[in-house]
């Protein structure tokens, strides 16, 4: 399985809806978006409104991103917004458990009213920055729909892939399958052609691509060749 997602961070603002319906059509599974507060990372992107314009434009899932402090306070207005998957940093959270919990407990908008679906509410996921230890899901690890590998540190896009994340991802893959969680691994940051296929290789399954989906010309042919290196590992570890 390899989840294609794009991060409107490197989108054309000027004309996002247009963005977002061209990498809909072009073959992407997932919109990512980056939401920074100024505070947990050095940089300021977008909020609440951005989600709601995108899911306007968009049928695709919404994998909302939180870099921000204080998540709790901010999650039931993105919720609202439109988000399916919400994100928090595990170095923002003293209390992760809870904040997990909380994003569980929400509804997702999208399956408000669907009968034939066990669960209707929104999914969860820890992100990890590039120092952070892997011990900081291990206790939480059941409880998660995804772990987020941040392989760059989280700010900006266009940055360069940080190598040691495929060790990370390699014995993040490893504590999953000893725990029997069903947890999948995204990561993100200096996600490529040149680095796809190591990163599904060590484990990950979904795969947030910013510059090098949005900086081409030809999205469908670009998220094309990323899912064939991807793809490429599935088939030879099947
Ligand atoms: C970094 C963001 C990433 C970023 C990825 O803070 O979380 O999602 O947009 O950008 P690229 O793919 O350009 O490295
Ligand atoms: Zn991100």
């Amino acid at each position: 399985m390899s989840i294609i997602a794009p991060s409107i961070l490197s989108a054309d603002f000027t004309k996002l809806g247009q963005e977002l319906k061209d990498v809909e059509t072009a073959g992407a599974d997932w919109i990512h978006i980056d939401v920074m507060d100024g505070h947990f990372v050095p940089n300021i992107s977008y909020g609440p409104i951005i989600v709601e314009a995108c899911k306007k434009a968009t049928s695709l899932i919404l994998d909302v991103h939180l870099m921000i402090e204080k998540p709790d306070l901010m999650i039931p207005q993105f919720a609202k917004a439109g988000a399916d998957l919400i994100s928090v940093h595990a170095e923002a959270c003293p209390h992760l458990h809870r904040t997990i919990q909380l994003i569980k407990s929400i509804e997702c908008a999208r399956y408000k009213n669907s009968e034939n679906r066990a669960n209707t509410n929104i999914k969860a996921g820890v992100a990890l920055n590039p120092a952070t230890p892997l011990s900081a899901v291990e206790w939480i690890i059941d409880e998660i729909d995804f772990i987020l590998i941040m392989s760059v540190n989280p700010g900006f896009g266009g940055q360069t892939f940080i190598e040691s994340t495929i060790q990370k991802i390699k014995e993040l893959s490893a504590m999953i399958q000893n725990s029997g969680s069903n947890a999948i691994i995204q990561v993100d940051g200096g996600v490529g052609l040149e680095t796809i296929g190591k990163i599904a290789e060590a484990g990950a399954s979904s795969f947030v691509a910013g510059s090098a989906i949005f900086k081409t010309d030809d999205y469908k042919a670009t998220i094309k060749m990323l899912r064939d290196k991807a793809c490429l590992v599935d088939e030879t570890l099947a």
